[in-house]
């Protein structure tokens, strides 16, 4: 696909897609509580169809699919049956760990499996701390998928978490609401708590303290919910408007979670104007983003930031490129676990935009310089890696022909429309 560079600054209101992380969470939390849970603006796109076909897959119905409001059905957790097959979760890590917990209490056997990149991801992550609450859960060698998961009785405890991951802090919650005690999780490093806002809007008994989180075993009312706009797919308009000089967005009814705008905390220190308004707190912060062009200047970013803006970090790659000095990304290893590398595949492809960047252990240092190049770039399979290229294009000198775009389609199915639309805002 050849993509060329935009001609006009980016000037525009815009609400983004629902959001990956809590649309995910919606379609499978439906399945702890008897009723009808409604959906609103939720994203459909090939990962979040990987959700709910594992839900229906053990016994949820989906009512209604239109648009913008889904609503899905539970015979509530006690009846839901044993998959008559193997489940294929395709690219979606949300999908499989928060699924490993989910099921830990589901008599019968679950198998959950991937497509080639899933099943080369890490699951030793959920495996081992759902063993310790005596949960009969496998992984192939090396703690790969695909997952067997013998469901029953297990009990509760305190999990410390080794990787900063809410999908493994989810997956151990959600095994804790099936537990025959309470669970504890100890995180290092806080990360995303969209899991535990939403337990708490359906009622259960769960409260955070010093980096810990328990939650009690106990039934959960069935809830309606109003997706935020995703501001891990926001960011790439972000990042254009900040680079484009004279571009000023308007991000509508999007998530402002504290565990989510790392990247745009991080963009207002490289020198953008960006702005945060509030607008409803609960269940999950909603609100608008504002962010103008503005000239950009290179950052520092270490391990403690790093969980709030993970998905993010390609974008610092190419808002470093273009910003005044180094930026330096550090701490952020847990990218190589992605649906690609992202290190190396982030830094391969600005290599050939003829960026100086070199890879690093944990991240990578690059210098800002005052235009991109063309070429031929990948996305490896990762949609954030082709999206990422889509925003370089944009803002390159040259046409740049990108391979894979089709990937974009596992969190963004609009990404092109979208693109087409603001481009002649
Ligand atoms: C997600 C958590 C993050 C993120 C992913 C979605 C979630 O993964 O990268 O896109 O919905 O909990 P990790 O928990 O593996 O860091």
């Amino acid at each position: 696909m050849k993509l060329f560079p935009w001609t006009r600054p980016l000037v525009a209101r815009f609400r983004p897609p629902g959001d990956k992380s809590i649309t995910h969470r919606a379609v499978l939390f439906s399945t702890l509580a008897e009723g009808d849970s409604e959906i609103y603006h939720p994203l459909d796109s090939l990962d979040i169809a990987a959700s709910l076909r594992l839900v229906q897959t053990i016994g949820v119905e989906i009512i209604q699919q239109h648009t913008d409001a889904w609503v899905l059905r539970s015979p509530g957790y006690h009846q839901l049956h044993e998959p008559d097959d193997v489940i294929n979760c395709d690219n979606s890590g949300t999908t499989i760990r928060l699924a490993s917990g989910l099921l830990a209490g589901l008599p019968g056997l679950t198998v959950l499996t991937g497509d080639n990149s899933l099943r080369r991801r890490p699951m030793a992550r959920v495996i081992e701390p759902l063993t310790r609450l005596g949960v009969d859960i496998r992984g192939r060698t090396g703690g790969l998928a695909p997952l067997v998961i013998k469901g029953g009785a297990h009990r509760g405890g305190v999990i410390a978490l080794s990787v900063a991951s809410a999908q493994v802090k989810s997956a151990v919650l959600l095994a804790g609401m099936t537990a025959s005690q309470p669970v504890t999780v100890q995180e290092k490093t806080p990360t995303r708590d969209h899991t535990e806002r939403f337990l708490h809007a359906m009622g259960a008994k769960i409260y955070a303290d010093a980096g810990k989180v328990t939650v009690e075993p106990g039934r959960l009312q069935p809830i309606a919910v109003t997706v935020p706009g995703d501001p891990s797919s926001a960011a790439f308009w972000a990042t254009l408007a900040a680079l484009l000089p004279g571009s000023s967005l308007v991000i509508e009814k999007v998530s402002v979670n504290p565990g989510r705008v790392g990247f745009y905390q991080v963009l207002q220190k490289m020198g953008a104007g960006v702005e945060f308004r509030v607008q409803q707190p609960d269940p999950d912060p909603m609100g608008e983003i504002v962010v103008a062009s503005g000239p950009l200047r290179g950052i520092s970013i270490g391990p403690e930031l790093v969980p709030s803006l993970i998905d993010e970090l390609p974008l610092i790659g190419l808002l470093g490129s273009l910003a005044q000095g180094k930026t330096e990304v550090r701490g952020a290893e847990e990218l190589r676990f992605k649906e690609s590398d992202r290190i190396h595949t982030t830094v391969v492809n600005l290599q050939t935009l003829g960026v100086e960047i070199k890879e690093l252990p944990d991240g990578f240092e690059v210098w800002g310089q005052d235009h991109l190049g063309g070429g031929v770039v990948d996305a490896f399979g990762d949609h954030r890696i082709g999206m990422m290229l889509a925003i370089a294009a944009a803002v390159s000198r040259e046409p740049l022909e990108l391979l894979g775009g089709d990937a974009i389609a596992i969190s963004y199915p609009k990404f092109f429309s979208d693109y087409q639309r603001l481009g002649s805002v």
